[in-house]
């Protein structure tokens, strides 16, 4: 894998270690590149009330668009229950959808099998452009 990318997939498993994580057990990271170069992280934060939980990969749009950076180039995100991430973490469709608001078709998502198109995983989408056309 390209250095750029092993490193961001590095900064995903160290965003991990923060996931909050008690009623799945399972601890994802992000790591986001913007296209500035500024890398913005996330885990998963999960709540007693469990439809509250937010994805690790929505954390780091959220981190990053609160801080008024909406241009991005790649994302890297790992997930695991036992510490070996070796399998890929495939984002849920919210977080897709999320990337839809921000994200042109050719926007990388890197998991440990190796760099994708954003567009391998949602090729239809319902974005901005849809909704102003009625
Ligand atoms: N999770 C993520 O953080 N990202 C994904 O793309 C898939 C799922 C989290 C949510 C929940 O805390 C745990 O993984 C199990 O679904």
């Amino acid at each position: 894998m390209e250095q750029k990318y092993s490193d961001l997939i590095n900064k995903a498993v160290s965003a991990s270690e923060n996931s909050y994580s008690p009623y799945s057990g399972f601890r994802v990271g992000a790591a986001l590149l913007a296209k500035n170069g500024t890398i913005y992280t996330g885990c998963n934060i999960e709540n007693s009330s469990y439809s509250l939980t937010i994805c690790a990969e929505r954390t780091a749009f959220f981190k990053a668009i609160s801080e008024d950076c909406t241009e991005f180039e790649a994302i890297a995100v790992v997930g695991s229950s036992d510490g070996d991430f070796s399998a890929p973490c495939i984002p849920c469709g919210a977080c897709l959808q999320v990337m839809t608001e921000f994200c042109s078709p050719d926007f990388t998502i890197i998991l440990s099998d190796g760099a994708h198109k954003f567009s391998e995983f949602l090729p239809n989408q319902f974005n901005k452009e849809k909704l102003l056309k009625g």
